[in-house]
């Protein structure tokens, strides 16, 4: 199916705007408004881009702005998961736009669902689930913002594009490759049956087990190093006391020795 002048997926519809003020607040709106699962609405740009933990997502025209409705028919718990699918999804969806080119991006998978380019960040996804009290059929929206052209400065963390590693794309050309890698990695998940093979897939692209990451939840920070997610999704962190423990919440940064600073 042919729409905004892309060529999509089977089942799925997208909506392009010029500019909103969050793709996701959009499909939240449209979720309890009753739309239907399989709807993408991409954004030229954002006027009030949202990312994790209520931080605000820096939003110019040039980068890749998209949200994806679903409604997965699976419990939340389940539901879930498709933060991680989401983030295999959208390392496909990059690899794909750096084939045409001689770039070989150090990209990197850092839980639960952040893009890393050479140990900074070059996009992030943001799911959010909508339901009214009649709505059995409850929604999710999958956020997920890619720098292509440019990366917004001064955030306090190290920023990466595509245009930066030497991979030149539009908007319109990301948006399609998210759109094709999203679906086919929602045909094997079988609404969940498959987690454990989009687990292998996130852990294959994450970064090395072993790498040293800090993980910061409100004023405490625990230190230590990767061991990877568990069936559930949740991350596993040895901690420098040698005792593992499972993480469900909380910002991970990888240590400065483990990105080579
Ligand atoms: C993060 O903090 O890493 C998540 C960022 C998610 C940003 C995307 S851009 C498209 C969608 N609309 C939003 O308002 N946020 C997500």
């Amino acid at each position: 199916m042919r729409s905004a002048g892309l060529e999509l997926p089977p089942g799925f519809r997208l909506v392009h705007l010029d500019e909103i003020d969050s793709t996701n607040a959009e499909g939240l709106r449209r979720a309890f408004a009753g739309e239907a699962s399989g709807l993408w609405i991409w954004a030229g740009r954002q006027a009030a881009g949202r990312g994790r933990a209520g931080r605000p997502w820096t939003s110019e025209g040039g980068n890749l702005y998209a949200s994806l409705v679903l409604r997965p028919g699976v419990p939340l718990a389940i539901a879930a998961q498709l933060s991680l699918l989401a983030g295999v999804a959208a390392h496909d969806a990059i690899c794909a736009l750096a084939h045409d080119t001689d770039a070989r991006p150090d990209l990197q998978l850092k839980w639960p669902n952040d893009l890393l380019a050479g140990g900074m960040k070059l996009g992030g996804i943001l799911l959010e689930s909508a339901s009214a009290a009649s709505d059995q059929a409850f929604a999710v929206v999958i956020g997920i913002g890619v720098n292509l052209d440019h990366a917004p400065e001064n955030i306090g963390r190290p920023v990466t594009s595509l245009a930066r590693l030497g991979i030149s794309s539009s908007p319109a050309k990301a948006m399609a490759a998210l759109a094709w890698s999203m679906a086919e990695w929602l045909r094997h998940w079988e609404s969940g049956r498959a987690f454990p093979q989009i687990r292998e897939a996130w852990l294959a692209r994450a970064q090395a087990k072993g790498a040293a990451i800090s993980v910061r939840q409100g004023e405490s920070l625990i230190l230590g190093h990767f061991v990877g997610i568990d069936e559930a999704g949740a991350l596993l962190i040895q901690t420098e006391t040698g005792q593992q423990r499972r993480i469900t919440a909380g910002d991970v940064s990888v240590a400065a020795e483990a990105r080579g600073a």
